[in-house]
């Protein structure tokens, strides 16, 4: 990357639940892009579970672990280039690490890395589960991209995650902003009342007693876009779903989870896997790499301009 190239957008890609299709919606996504003439690195951060290059077609390759082990600063010596023009990656898979596991001091130093890669997109595939190291790599997103399968559980896993995360992001706050909200929520818990009832209601009583703390916590809990993708869709009911819980997440956690779409339930996608080749590569006209590409677009043609986004340090 040259000293004038701009740091990468980052996408993280979650969802809380194993088995959903965040791996697959990760690597088509990354495919899709790159058509479209970006540069993508692909961070596969499912550490313990890594498998995002059987969804590319790939062999594993240079891991996090081998980035973390050697003294190379340069974490560009680490994204394998791949036979898919403007496609790299990271795999992780081989190595014997996983997420619960990554110390502090190796999370900050991937963290502030990822930053680096020469890249106009670094897309994050994360591993099932609320760890904490899932959810900074979450945070640390521009956008978050949630997967939701229509199954309850999923739902509620989803749920669980973005509360989870918005907890965490609440420790971005400056620290006396973030004293008076524990103050808040500690003199709730004295009362016997739940603490954190919802974030929309915290930031109610937040801007009722102090407005301008208010901003402070409404611009945090905010900092980064949230976006649905139900995925494995089987009958038009469950497409309503991501609007359903779009309007929920307004009411719980006091900002739009963007319903970016959805994907069909296609046997394409797990013959793809079977066969150890990209979904848009080898069934480019099925229903879901159709649907890949679509949603590729949508977010591409949702891309602000730079300066317009909260470029954290
Ligand atoms: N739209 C779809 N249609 C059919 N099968 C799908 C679809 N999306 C995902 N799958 C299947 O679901 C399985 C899990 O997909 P994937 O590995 O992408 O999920 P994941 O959320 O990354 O799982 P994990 O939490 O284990 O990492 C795969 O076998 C895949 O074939
Ligand atoms: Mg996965």
């Amino acid at each position: 990357m040259s000293a004038m190239s701009p740091p990468p957008r980052i996408w993280a890609v979650a969802g809380g639940k194993g088995g959903v299709g965040k791996s697959i919606t990760a690597a088509s996504l990354g495919l899709a892009l790159a058509r479209e003439g970006k540069r993508v690195a692909l961070i596969d951060l499912d550490l313990g579970g890594a498998n995002l290059h059987t969804c590319l077609g790939l062999p594993p390759s240079a891991t996090l672990f081998d980035f973390l082990n050697q003294h190379e600063s340069d974490i560009n010596a680490f994204v394998t280039a791949t036979r898919m023009p403007r496609i790299g990656l990271i795999s992780s898979a081989t190595q014997s690490l996983d997420i619960v596991s990554l110390k502090h001091f190796q999370k900050q130093r991937i963290l502030r890395n990822l930053k680096h890669i020469a890249a106009d997109y670094v897309i994050l595939d994360l591993g099932a589960g609320c760890d904490l190291n899932t959810l900074d790599f979450f945070l640390a997103a521009e956008r978050g991209i949630i997967v939701v399968t229509p199954d309850p559980t999923s739902i509620e896993n989803a749920y669980r995650f973005l509360k989870s995360a918005l907890v965490r992001r609440m420790r971005e706050l400056p620290p006396a902003a973030r004293a008076a909200i524990n103050e808040l929520l500690l003199a709730r818990r004295k009362q016997g009342a739940p603490a954190l009832e919802s974030f929309a209601a915290l930031l109610e009583r937040v801007r009722r007693q102090q407005p301008s703390l208010g901003d402070t916590l409404a611009a945090t809990l905010t900092r980064q876009r949230i976006h649905l993708l139900v995925n494995q869709v089987h009958e038009p009911a469950d497409i309503e779903l991501g609007h359903a819980m779009s309007l929920a997440g307004r009411r719980y956690f006091a900002q739009a989870l963007e319903y970016l779409g959805h994907l069909h339930y296609d046997r394409q996608v797990g013959e793809a896997l079977r066969r150890k080749q990209p979904l848009l590569e080898i069934a480019p006209t099925s229903r879901a790499a159709i649907q890949f590409v679509r949603l590729a677009r949508t977010l591409l043609n949702q891309e602000q301009p730079r300066g317009a986004i909260d470029e954290r340090a």
